[in-house]
């Protein structure tokens, strides 16, 4: 069966083509951080702008590269929630057209499973349950993939995403946007015991995070530094950041595997690109027993391969949506209706 994915949700529109949920035969991106960086963030409009422009060069594109015609594809899966919605838009309605036009069904995708989904890309052999960690740009959630349309939320961060926190401390360092990259390459050679940073604990809810209280710590940190007029060591500034951010969320999805039974842990999301968390989660299961699958740094960030091989499993389970299908900017990971407008 193949599967066209469109994914527009933040600042990357793409489209892809996937055979029975794990073979990629295509799959384009076209990122818009050039157009954003000036800004130090994703500015919404022009995000919706950009998918407007890049989503049917894309489309062609993946087709041709598959080397499959339109007539052949067997559903049409979409992004349809989380993120920016006049972005989920455009490639939900571009979607819609062309499943109304070609006759094929369409398939709502929710993006955090959509990420989860990059793994069974890379790993031919991997089936829930497991218990996965997607940490992005705007979200960072432990669940239970109970099988591939069923999730259950076990905990989330209370304020920021994990994503957010390192963009927002590249950003007061003066080091560009999206900022994960660079703190990860600048960490490298520093030594994360040089700076003491805070970790946080929400009361009563063991598996709930929080990174705000860190972002402002760090700030803070810089700002003083900056008024008193003292160096800092940068290299250990970041490794300090990068080993309270890998505290809050290493130590909780081991004991989530552990209290809730999963003897498999799965990363996602464009977090899980950062070096430190890789290597603090590839430690903890290597001590608990519990196997690990890391995605290739090429499928952390948002890419439609994800979207199209989540929506195989989505429509082989049933989830096809009418033409009155919405966008939400807001959607749990464990939803079981699309909630109507
Ligand atoms: O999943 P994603 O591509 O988009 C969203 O769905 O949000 O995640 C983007 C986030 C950004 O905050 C970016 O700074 C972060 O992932 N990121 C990283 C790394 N690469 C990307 N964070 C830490 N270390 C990295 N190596
Ligand atoms: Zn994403």
């Amino acid at each position: 069966m193949l599967i066209l994915g469109i994914e527009s949700s933040c600042d990357e529109t793409a489209a892809a083509v996937v055979r029975d949920g794990r073979e990629v035969l295509s799959g384009v991106v076209a990122t818009q951080i050039d157009m954003h960086k000036v800004y130090g963030g994703v500015v919404p409009e022009i995000a919706s702008r950009r998918h407007v422009e890049a989503v049917c060069p894309l489309l062609t594109a993946a087709l041709e590269r598959a080397g499959v015609p339109l007539a052949e594809i067997d559903a049409v899966a979409v992004t349809f929630a989380p993120g920016l919605i006049g972005a989920l838009l455009v490639g939900l309605n571009f979607a819609k057209g062309l499943a109304f036009a070609a006759g094929k069904p369409l398939v709502p995708v929710h993006h955090h499973r959509g990420h989860v989904a990059a793994n069974y890309l890379a790993y031919p052999e991997l089936e829930p349950p497991f218990l996965a960690l997607v940490a992005s740009g705007g979200h960072t959630l432990i669940v239970g993939v109970d099988g591939y349309t069923k999730y259950r939320l076990i905990g989330s961060t209370r304020d920021d995403a994990a994503g957010e926190a390192f963009d927002k401390v590249s950003r007061v360092l003066g080091m560009g946007y999206p900022g994960g990259k660079v703190i990860d390459e600048l960490a490298a050679n520093g030594d994360s015991g040089r700076y003491s940073l805070p970790r946080a604990k929400v009361a009563n809810h063991p598996y709930d995070m929080s990174f705000s209280g860190l972002k402002t710590a760090m700030i803070n940190l810089i700002h003083t530094a900056q008024q008193r007029g003292e160096e800092l060591e940068l290299p250990s500034l970041a490794a300090s950041f990068q080993l309270a951010v890998c505290d809050e969320i290493v130590p909780r999805v081991n004991a989530a595997a552990m209290e809730y039974g999963y003897s498999k842990i799965v990363m996602a999301g464009g977090v899980a690109a950062n070096s430190a968390l890789r290597a603090a989660m590839i430690e903890s299961c290597r001590s608990s027993g519990i196997e690990l699958f890391l995605p290739p740094v090429s499928l952390c960030g948002d890419n439609a391969a994800m979207i199209a091989c989540q929506g195989y499993y989505e429509y082989v389970g049933g989830g096809a949506a009418g033409m009155e299908l919405n966008a939400f900017a807001s959607l749990p990971a464990d939803y079981t209706e699309i909630p109507k407008m």
